[in-house]
């Protein structure tokens, strides 16, 4: 078989590792793909978001099923578009993308169906959102209603901050936002919980904590995600039955009604409560770099998961997972999540040995004449699996000490809620 995957990051990096390990294929593409991705796979230099020349691409070759990766073109409908030519494809579809693209659309969903989330207000102008300001008590939590890629969402302790993120959403630092949402601040923890779907059945896919903060100690602006670890402390039976029934069911219930139903990953982003789900957002994809940790996991085959949900018999396959915790620090261009140096290239990868347990992959890198170079804000995975986050965390900086890149970065704090 042959597989186009859709993306450049280190989640589509672990995609591609995990399809590579299948025996069912036979070739790998990657639409543009990245550095790691070009050792396994033809890196293919079309624009994820030129929906007709990926469409061409893929008919001329023979493309068998078609991942997509990133939210920008599932929210765009690049899921639909390559559908109406036959194409198999892995991922929602526009409508349903919506969970994602609009905050506005998930938060009347859940107003519909008593989905348990922040209570919150929406607000058109800046006139009228300054006004409720003068009378909320904080801290409260301000969001544009468009994709951020994960900034666009502020904090405010106090109504000054909170009249600068109104400011600076209808200003347009995050694009065109045409509303905004003021939110209850809920305290708890965060938990990513990940389910995978046909369109009429789903399967639990495990959960992940992402740190989404630059400094150690969550400190600082808010990143892509600079560590993970799966799973998340705070799963148990119980609490992943609560988020089933009172959050996932009801939201497929609501897309139904809408005329449309899930196929992909789901991202469920939570604040746990004293073991009570509220919902936080929604991702129409896997977590970036919670993917990275879940992944190696895995042991069923992922070509025969894939498969199966674009054939709606999700139930036939039987999900396996190694037990063992996984963890991943990344390794970021000196700057980020601000202004960082671009094309500076990064030695001693080849220094790098791994393990069977231990993972390296490429997010923004790319390949030029053998060397390898950085030209993103997230550069570089690692993980590792190990029998406690502690072990995985003290192996991968023993090979980020290795690499010694002097342009980098790193959390050296990553899991430190579960390693004493
Ligand atoms: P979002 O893009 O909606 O996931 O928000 C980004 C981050 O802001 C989340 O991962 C949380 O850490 C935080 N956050 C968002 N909404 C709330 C809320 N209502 N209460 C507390 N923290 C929140
Ligand atoms: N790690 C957060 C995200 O993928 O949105």
């Amino acid at each position: 078989m042959k597989i186009g995957i859709i993306g450049s990051g280190g989640r589509e990096h672990a995609i591609c590792k995990s399809l590579k390990n299948s025996n069912k294929i036979n070739k790998l593409f990657c639409f543009p793909g990245n550095a790691g991705t070009e050792e396994i796979a033809e890196n293919i230099k079309i624009d994820m978001n030129d929906f007709e020349s990926i469409k061409t691409f893929i008919i001329d070759n023979n493309i068998d099923l078609v991942v997509v990766g990133p939210e920008q073109p599932l929210v765009s409908g690049l899921v639909d578009y390559l559908e109406k030519f036959k194409i198999k494809v892995f991922g929602p579809n526009k409508k349903a993308s919506q969970l994602e693209g609009s905050k506005i659309f998930t938060k009347n969903l859940c107003k519909k169906f008593h989905i348990p989330t922040a209570k919150f207000g929406i607000f058109e102008n800046k006139k009228e959102a300054y006004k409720f300001l003068l009378s909320s008590n904080f801290p409260l939590v301000i969001k544009a209603d468009n994709l951020a890629a994960g900034k666009g969402v502020y904090i405010c302790n106090n109504k000054i901050e909170g009249n600068i993120a109104i400011e600076e959403i209808f200003n347009g630092k995050f694009g065109d936002a045409k509303n905004l949402l003021i939110e209850e601040f809920l305290e708890g923890e965060e938990m990513s919980f990940f389910t995978i779907h046909d369109g009429k059945t789903f399967k639990y896919f495990e959960t992940a904590q992402d740190h989404k903060r630059v400094l150690e100690g969550d400190k600082g602006k808010n990143t892509g995600g600079m560590g993970a670890y799966s799973p998340s402390r705070l799963i148990n039976e119980e609490l992943k039955n609560k988020i089933i029934n009172k959050i996932i069911k009801p939201t497929l219930k609501g897309l139904s009604e809408l005329g449309t139903e899930y196929k992909g990953f789901l991202y469920t982003g939570l604040m746990i409560v004293k073991n009570e789900p509220f919902l936080i957002e929604y991702n129409v994809r896997m977590g970036d770099p919670e993917c990275q940790t879940i992944l190696p996991k895995l042991k069923t085959d992922l070509i025969d998961i894939f498969l199966a949900c674009c054939e709606k018999r999700l139930t036939d396959v039987n999900l396996e997972w190694s037990q063992e915790k996984s963890l991943c620090i990344v390794l970021c261009s000196k700057g980020y999540p601000d202004t960082f140096k671009r094309n500076i290239e990064i030695e001693n990868l080849k220094k790098l040995n791994l393990n069977k347990n231990e993972y390296l992959f490429h997010a923004g890198t790319s390949e030029k004449n053998g060397k390898v170079y950085a030209i993103g804000g997230r550069v570089l995975n690692f993980i590792s699996l190990a029998h406690d986050f502690k072990f995985a965390r003290e192996n991968i900086i023993k090979k980020l000490k290795i690499l010694n890149w002097s342009d980098g970065f790193y959390r050296s704090d990553i899991g430190h809620r579960v390693i004493k």
